[in-house]
């Protein structure tokens, strides 16, 4: 009788959560590749946000939320199409950049003993994988439990990197968070740095800038880089500096100050030690849009995180409303290990080894302040 009762209560309780399940999952197609492939729209939809993804790239190409007046908007840049993605791959947006997201000097780096020589995309060094990075490639998907599931396996000898690796990418959405969770294996010892280069502009998609916003970085030092963005392998101490986001600051407040490493990379393009341990996860950043009251907080278990205040867009892209994309009117948040780690020994590791499993984990949620 008893356990009859546990039984019943077991039931419910499940029924009951089935009945609230936050989230929707649907998909169609969003055009067709050159070569014949079929690239999926995902909609994932909860109470709170509607995020779509496509297995171009596995990318985000939108991200709804409402503002402190309950007005929802687009919050990341993007495209509605599949040709303005085929035609304007330099500015990644929204994708899973790999197998190494950022730059490694040169595209070069030994593991073992060997040394091995990667595509070069960006004048002398290798960005985002090289030339025909995870950025291009029209992952697999399975809807999962409110989301999706993203895999690729990119050969051994891929752009130059050993082994064969297998990646997942499993995005989530739940009320108002999106959890990206990414693990990978490989059949060779071989390097791996996984992220998500969503743009965001709290404001809207399309709206001309981001130097209003105020950024909180939970970070007490950053990685100088040289002139072409590859880090010293210094850990520089913020205070002081224009790299001091330790409370929240107006980004435009020091983003032209008469700073060598500002020079260097137009802007902020530049990575930033999280604190805390890494493996866990913690805060990373926030960020607090004045005119919307839309606030974006994110964790992750990675070392660091690239804040990119988006120097490099021109204003040749434009977004589904038909606004140019121009400098600045948007920001990426890369929670990432630091760039051209390979060749930085004092830099928390990015070898996989064949037996061991990739796993990194960074959420993303949406809230409004008055
Ligand atoms: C990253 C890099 C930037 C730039 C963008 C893509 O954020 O750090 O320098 O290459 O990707 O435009």
């Amino acid at each position: 009788m008893k356990l009859l009762r546990v039984i019943l209560l077991c039931m419910t309780s499940v029924a009951a959560s089935a009945a609230v399940s936050p989230t929707t999952v649907s998909r169609t197609s969003f055009g067709k590749l050159p070569n014949g492939s079929n690239v999926e729209l995902y909609t994932l939809k909860s109470d709170q946000l509607e995020l779509k993804l496509i297995t171009l790239g596995a990318r985000v190409t939108a991200l709804t939320a409402p503002d402190r007046n309950g007005k929802s908007a687009d919050i990341v840049l993007g495209y509605d199409n599949l040709g303005d993605y085929l035609h304007n791959k330099e500015f990644y947006f929204g994708v899973v950049p790999g197998r190494y997201a950022n730059r490694i000097a040169h595209g070069k780096f030994t593991l073992g003993g060997k040394p091995y020589q990667i595509t070069l995309n960006d004048g002398v060094n290798s960005l985002h994988g090289g030339v025909e990075g995870f950025a291009a490639r029209n992952w697999s998907a399975k809807e999962i439990p409110n989301g999706v599931e993203f895999t690729l396996v990119s050969p051994d000898g891929d752009q130059g990197y050993p082994g064969t690796l297998t990646s997942h990418v499993r995005y989530t959405l739940v009320h108002e968070t999106v959890r990206i969770e990414y693990s990978a294996t490989t059949d060779k010892a071989t390097v791996i740095n996984l992220t998500n280069h969503a743009y965001f502009n709290l404001a809207g998609e399309g709206n001309p800038s981001i130097l209003g916003e105020k950024l909180t970085l939970d970070a007490d030092k950053y990685t100088p880089v040289d002139s072409t963005l590859i880090p010293t392998g210094q850990l520089a101490p913020v205070v002081g500096t224009p790299f001091d986001f330790t409370h929240a600051t107006t980004i435009g407040d020091r983003i032209d100050a008469n700073n060598e490493q500002l020079k260097f990379a137009g802007g902020y393009d530049h990575n930033w030690v999280v604190r805390g341990v890494p493996g866990t996860l913690r805060p990373a950043a926030k960020v607090y849009d004045p005119s919307s009251g839309r606030v974006l907080s994110v964790e992750t278990t990675e070392p660091g995180i690239q804040f990119y205040a988006g120097n490099f867009l021109d204003g040749s892209a434009k977004g589904p409303a038909g606004k140019p994309y121009v400098k600045r009117s948007a920001l990426c948040l890369e929670t990432q290990h630091f760039p051209d780690s390979p060749n930085h020994p004092n830099f928390p590791s990015t070898e996989l080894k064949p037996g061991h499993t990739y796993h990194s984990v960074t959420t993303f949620t949406l809230s409004v302040e008055k």
